[in-house]
């Protein structure tokens, strides 16, 4: 197979626009901004239907089950022939097919009273029912294919918990070595025994995510290693997924309002770029709008993004934000030694490091950002439960966001809204102790 010049990775500060081959292994241009993976090639609108026709039919081809791969001209940066199962089995790196593969909208009745929206209208999609637990695997399985590409022998990552199990799994099954930072006592330990099952290096860094993701960034400078954190541009190629599936399970029909917890804002980022993507290539008519959910203990997005912070509302502003605005936030945190704090430890992060990439995907779709509280959104993660289906509390985000969304009016009472829930209960008590405690709006007591 020849290389072609079909992908190719491009800064997205519109202002230096530097352009690097698909193998480099920088995350960053020249002058430290973030890159994008871009396409020459515009996918033709006659793949919705190949894409739609793959599935557990297919049983054989493992990337036309995965929910990831079956979108592969989408996001084809190995530049190969997708249509050729041994050049995908050669290039895609996927586990049996299993990444994305159950993960679709889903209608959830008492969610949809509980947030006080008609349920044909509400959809949640639970991408915890990924095989590592959480929709990291949807980028990961992406970010991995590129280490491959590039003949990394070790992939290195910070994480909040679920980034490391999705990390740790792909790399035992890949074969190669992988070294994950943790905030050390501040990860639920569920995630932190997936690490370690899959045979991962642990680093325990004595500070919060923040100071995680700087360490193993020099670190894998200096020691050599490849990072697999959201600021990869590969990764988010592997999100961008989330919202294909939603929008492929409602036929293309963009729904109102895509909803996340944002935490370093990777889903944010991809989510956005899909859009823009789908947009340009014509395959959805109507952009939808991104609401990001903030932890109120962990809020630099929706601080910064609702003027809360020295009174101005920061903005992508096509390509030239006020980053100084954003030094001196965080500066302020610095000085003040204010901390990300919220019991929902995924998305514990002060310094989202997608920030711009978020901020861009924003003011493409509209955007908004609100922030809920740690008893609201364990409310949104037990009504998830009663419907059968399992996330944790970073997850139950995404619902109590809408439901706050809904009350202000900025969600109509007729919008079609899709919900993202991020991650599977890995935390086996805060389950528990939430329905010990009679004061909580959902738990059913224990008898005796
Ligand atoms: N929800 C869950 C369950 C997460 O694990 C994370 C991030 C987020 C939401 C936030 O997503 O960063 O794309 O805005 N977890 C990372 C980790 C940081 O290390 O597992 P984001």
């Amino acid at each position: 197979m020849t290389m072609q010049n079909d992908a190719f990775l491009k800064c997205i500060d519109p202002r230096c626009g530097l352009e690097y081959p698909i193998s480099s292994t920088n995350v960053k241009c020249e002058k430290g901004h973030m890159l994008d993976v871009k396409y020459s090639k515009k996918p033709s609108e006659n793949l919705k239907e190949v894409i739609v026709n793959r599935g557990r039919m297919d049983g054989d081809v493992i990337f036309n089950e995965s929910g990831v791969w079956k979108f592969r001209e989408l996001l084809n940066f190995c530049q190969i022939d997708t249509f050729n199962v041994e050049e995908c089995s050669k290039y895609l790196v996927s586990l049996d097919g299993a990444e994305g593969r159950q993960s679709k909208p889903y209608h959830m009745s008492k969610a949809a009273k509980f947030v006080g929206i008609s349920s044909e209208n509400f959809w949640l999609q639970p991408e915890g029912y990924n095989p590592s637990g959480s929709f990291k695997d949807n980028g990961m399985a992406t970010a991995v294919t590129h280490a491959k590409l590039v003949n990394a022998k070790k992939i290195v990552c910070a994480s909040t918990g679920n980034t490391s199990a999705a990390a740790g799994m792909f790399a035992a099954n890949e074969g190669i070595d992988c070294d994950v930072y943790i905030p050390a006592g501040q990860i639920a330990p569920g995630k932190l025994s997936q690490a370690y099952q899959f045979g991962a290096q642990i680093i325990e860094v004595d500070g919060n995510f923040d100071d995680a993701l700087k360490q193993s960034l020099d670190d894998a400078e200096k020691f050599g290693g490849y990072t697999v954190n959201s600021i990869n541009p590969f990764r988010i190629e592997g999100q961008k997924t989330i919202p294909f599936r939603s929008l492929e399970y409602l036929k293309w029909e963009a729904p109102d309002w895509i909803v996340y917890p944002g935490g370093a804002l990777g889903n944010t980022s991809s989510c956005g770029k899909a859009l823009m993507e789908l947009y340009e290539w014509g395959w959805i008519k109507k952009i939808p709008r991104i609401a990001v959910i903030n932890a109120e203990g962990a809020s630099t997005l929706s601080d910064l993004y609702n003027g809360e912070f020295e009174g101005e509302e920061l903005r992508w502003n096509k390509g030239n934000p006020n980053s100084e605005l954003i030094n001196r936030y965080y500066s302020n945190l610095d000085a003040k030694s204010l901390r990300p704090h919220t019991k929902a430890t995924a998305i514990q992060i002060g310094r989202p490091a997608n920030i711009m990439k978020g901020l861009r995907a924003l003011e493409f779709t509209n955007g908004v950002v609100t922030t809920v509280s740690d008893s609201e959104m364990l409310d949104g993660m037990a009504v998830v439960g009663l419907n059968g289906f399992d996330c944790e509390m970073a997850s139950g985000a995404t619902v109590v966001g809408i439901k706050k969304l809904i009350s202000e009016e900025i969600i109509k009472k007729d919008d079609v809204v899709v919900g993202i829930l991020t991650g599977r209960q890995k935390d086996a008590m805060i389950p528990v102790d939430y329905h010990r405690n009679h004061k909580n709006t959902f738990a059913i007591p224990p008898k005796n």
